[in-house]
């Protein structure tokens, strides 16, 4: 395979557009929010179908401010799952509450919710989902737990912009939503964030906090004319987006849909090749029920694979060696949270406590799937499967 060019994992789908827009707001010598993050925001706001978009400088930032307005604070409990990147129970921490972890569905990789209930206390407070791949979560469900229990549904959407649930998007079914916009996300700035809500009190507390708890942002007192007089109204954080992010930002979103299904085709090939692989389990899609499956979409932000490992003679680790050697790129999402040492020291998680999850991580893998691909190296990456397979 020597000579063959790396076929990478992730990488983000960048032209001349969004280098252009970026040397725009460079020339326009205005770099922090400004006008380009508000249109950010109002463009976010109406492909979601959601009243508020507010834009941040990451989802864990966003999380953050999400669970302030939600009331979440010191010695609070706030469920989530383990099997995430640990921003999401990171910002969970920053509020001084605990991460109540529920183990995952073993096939969907996302919260089971028939576990969830039994874990709820006086304490809690919230419940932080993960879309993960970006398959949607039983968002009909989860509403319940939420309704019945008078808690704040707050889902991190961090892999799910394009991804609906019963036809309606990601972004405007949870109480709160929270999506990255990291550089190998579906929608990249570099880093950045936005928070989704139809709650006007939520956004109304959210607005000011992102920045310093000031009342009028640089970019309004500038148009007021009254560029030195700001009053400070609440606690705040140095959370805000620029206007360089949001130009990039502006861009990437016209792109989104066809991103989405480039993304779905390669997802489509790479399962039906799959179905001669027994050794291989190829991801769910949104399978709730009949209705839902025709109105549900996956993001496909990861195609993640499990090998059934009891089945073969080669481990995990070894099959992405080997994927590596034949200069393809693999990722594993995601090592439980629980088995690292700081969520063991802190919260006194252990090992065998969410066994799906750790069932799913010593089995998973995530392949290359992205628009800056073609479908020849998708052929490549099932080729390479193949031939491991066959040996
Ligand atoms: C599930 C999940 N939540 C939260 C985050 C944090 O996103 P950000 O880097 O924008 O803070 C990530 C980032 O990879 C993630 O995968």
């Amino acid at each position: 395979m020597a000579g063959k060019a790396l076929i990478p994992l992730c990488r983000p789908w960048i032209d001349e557009t969004e280098i252009e827009a970026v040397s725009e707001v460079l020339a326009s010598k205005w770099l922090s929010t400004g006008p380009k993050t508000a249109q950010f925001e109002r463009q976010f706001a109406e492909y979601v179908g959601v009243k508020h978009a507010l834009a941040v400088s990451s989802c864990t930032a966003g999380l953050h401010l999400s669970l302030v307005a939600a009331g979440v604070g010191e010695g609070d409990e706030v469920i989530t799952t383990p099997y995430t990147f640990t921003a999401t129970a990171e910002a969970i921490g920053y509020t001084g509450a605990w991460p109540i972890f529920v183990d995952i569905h073993p096939l969907t990789l996302n919260i089971d919710v028939t576990q969830i209930e039994e874990k709820i206390t006086p304490r809690t407070k919230a419940i932080v989902p993960v879309h993960i791949a970006g398959l949607p979560c039983d968002m009909d469900a989860l509403l319940a737990i939420c309704r019945r229990h008078n808690l704040v549904l707050i889902d991190d959407a961090a892999h799910a912009i394009s991804a609906e649930y019963n036809g309606h998007r990601i972004g405007s079914i949870g109480d709160l939503s929270v999506f990255s916009f990291y550089a190998t996300k579906n929608l990249a700035t570099g880093e950045g964030g936005m928070i989704t809500t139809n709650n006007d009190q939520f956004a109304s507390v959210i607005k000011p906090m992102r920045l310093h708890g000031i009342d009028k942002d640089a970019w309004a007192r500038q148009q007021d004319r009254s560029i030195w007089y700001y009053e400070v109204t609440s606690q705040g954080y140095k959370y805000n987006m620029t206007d360089i992010q949001a130009a990039m930002g502006l861009c990437q979103l016209m792109k989104i849909e066809k991103q989405r299904e480039i993304r779905k085709r390669y997802a489509q090939i790479y399962t039906t090749c799959f179905r001669d692989i027994p050794e291989i389990i190829t991801p769910q899609s949104p399978s709730q029920s009949v209705e839902a499956q025709i109105l549900s979409r996956h993001a496909w932000h990861l195609y993640i694979i499990q090998l059934r490992t009891e089945q073969l003679e080669i481990s995990r680790d070894a099959f992405i060696d080997m994927m590596r050697e034949a200069n393809i790129e693999c990722g594993v999402h995601y090592t439980p949270l629980h088995l690292f040492p700081f969520y063991q020291k802190k919260y006194g998680y252990r090992e065998g406590d969410f066994p799906h999850a750790e069932s799913a991580f010593r089995r998973v893998v995530s392949l290359p799937l992205h628009p800056v691909l073609t479908e020849e190296n998708i052929h490549e990456v099932i080729h390479a499967i193949t031939e491991i397979f066959a040996h």
